[in-house]
């Protein structure tokens, strides 16, 4: 069954006295259930674009999102803010941590904001930490711990409440490669043991090999996908291959690592 679907998406940037430029064309994809799903192209090929649109941070030109079985695409705002909180998790390049909450209380963010029982928010919070190695720095504040441990924070945060899908944007995108190997194992283990869907956007081959999938994009359409078969260390290879067909920015290449 496939929680998060997207038919005929377009997205038109500028107009009116503007140029217009057309960052996604018709974009067709069905997402099921216990997915990873990885998002790359070349810088430019509309990546993030789709990620905003499916995560409803932003509006289509034309077509829909359907998340478990909800067009999101026609709610409106006010329920689309509750939607988003409870339906979905967010990762981002940067963390996006509150400096003025301990790591715990970051965690616990979107339970706060659903009103939870405390007890329920401490039982939670001891078990998402332990799974993400990271239970002894709940009490301490995002400047008193590592980039790696900021972004497993960040992934706590993400799934602490259940949600139905969580959108990554580039999240190995500030980490080294000690830091993006915990990050993505963490990640990829999570995902099994809650069986939640996640779309990841990424530059980085290695972070992609933990995937399911990878969809490469070019110029706002598909252009190629493939599935992880034996092994990560083989997917990553196949994931380079479908890169260098593509071409593009060598920039994209930098970080490969395995
Ligand atoms: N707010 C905007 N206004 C106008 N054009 C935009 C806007 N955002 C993106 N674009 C254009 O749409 C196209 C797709 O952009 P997008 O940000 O989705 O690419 P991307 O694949 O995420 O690239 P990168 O890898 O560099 O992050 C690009 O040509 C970009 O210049
Ligand atoms: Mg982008």
């Amino acid at each position: 069954m496939s929680v998060l679907a997207a038919e005929n998406l377009t997205k038109i940037y500028g107009g009116k006295r503007g140029i217009q430029q057309e960052a996604l064309h018709q974009f067709q994809l069905d997402v099921e259930k216990g997915e990873f799903l990885g998002i790359m192209g070349p810088s430019g090929s509309g990546k993030t674009t789709l990620l905003n649109l499916l995560s409803t941070i932003d509006n289509p030109t034309s077509g829909k999102v359907i998340i478990n079985g909800e067009v999101v695409t026609s709610l409106s705002k006010n329920k689309l803010a509750k939607f988003r909180r409870r339906e979905m998790g967010f990762i981002f390049q940067d963390y996006n941590l509150l400096d003025t909450l301990t790591i715990g209380e970051n965690i616990l963010l979107p339970l706060t904001l659903q009103g939870e029982k405390v007890k329920e928010m401490e039982k939670k919070l001891v078990i998402v930490t332990k799974q993400l190695g990271i239970d002894m720095i709940i009490n301490k504040r995002t400047y008193e711990v590592s980039g790696g441990q900021m972004q497993r924070a960040a992934i706590a945060r993400a799934i602490i409440h259940d949600p139905t899908v969580i959108f990554a944007d580039e999240p190995t995108g500030n980490l080294d490669s000690k830091a993006s190997l915990q990050v993505m194992e963490s990640l990829s283990a999570l995902q099994q043991t809650h069986r939640t869907t996640t779309v990841m956007v990424t530059h980085d081959p290695f972070a992609a090999s933990f995937c399911g999938r990878v969809i490469f994009i070019k110029d706002g359409k598909l252009f190629n996908e493939i599935h992880q078969g034996e092994n990560r260390q083989s997917f990553f290879q196949d994931i380079l291959n479908v890169q260098s067909l593509l071409g593009g920015n060598m920039d994209d290449f930098q970080t490969i690592r395995i």
